[in-house]
């Protein structure tokens, strides 16, 4: 996505190697007319699966999904990280190890929010390790709902995540991805690096 790839060359920072920068737009502050343009991406993308509901996880994850939901018409659930006091019965449950922040969190959703006629789209903000969505995943199937497919902002594709998601053979689209931030620069994947793949 064209205009993904100029704000993150425009605002975002390379931290190290491993690591960008958005919390200009897409991780502290947010920007909600490139959110409304990801939003009708994804929904553009994914309109011929029949998506009936949006997971994504707290915090980042949540602008994106939510102007999906809102062009796709469909309601959108975020799994929390935290224990909370209204969030008891029948949880669907996983706990995702952050490599990046190293710690490990408890995600739940509330059962009731996802049945076996749900076909679902997961969204995430940042696509590294694949720790996170594959969590989303084993969670949408705890309900017996089926996963049409993962939609991420900013794939890391130097990264092992993408490649352990669709190794399972699930429709991962990101609609920018990185090949390296190496040298304090983000170099993007073209599609020549595609049909070199
Ligand atoms: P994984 O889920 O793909 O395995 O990723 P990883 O454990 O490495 O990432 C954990 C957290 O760090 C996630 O946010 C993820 O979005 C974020 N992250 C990973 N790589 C980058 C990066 O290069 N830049 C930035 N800005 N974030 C990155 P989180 O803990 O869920 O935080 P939040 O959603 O509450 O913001």
């Amino acid at each position: 996505m064209k205009l993904l790839e100029e704000k993150i060359k425009k605002d975002g920072r390379v931290i190290n190697d491993n690591v960008l920068k958005v919390d200009s737009f897409l991780n502290h502050q947010i920007d909600p007319q490139l959110m409304n343009e990801i939003g009708k991406e994804f929904a553009s993308s994914f309109a011929a699966e029949g998506i009936t509901k949006i997971v994504t996880i707290e915090s980042s994850g949540i602008a994106p999904a939510v102007m999906a939901g809102l062009y796709m018409n469909v309601p959108v659930i975020f799994a929390r990280k935290r224990k909370s006091i209204t969030l008891t019965d029948d949880l669907l449950t996983a706990s995702v190890h952050s490599f990046t922040k190293n710690e490990t969190n408890e995600l739940a959703i509330a059962g009731k929010y996802l049945n076996e006629n749900d076909k679902v789209l997961i969204i995430d903000d940042f696509l590294a390790n694949g720790e996170a969505a594959l969590a989303l995943v084993k969670m949408v199937k705890q309900a017996n709902a089926s996963v049409a497919g993962i939609g991420i902002v900013i794939e890391k594709s130097f990264q092992p995540g993408a490649h352990k998601l669709k190794e399972q053979g699930l429709r991962v689209e990101s609609l920018a991805r990185i090949a390296s931030l190496s040298n304090g620069e983000v170099t993007f994947i073209t599609e020549k690096m595609e049909e070199l793949v």
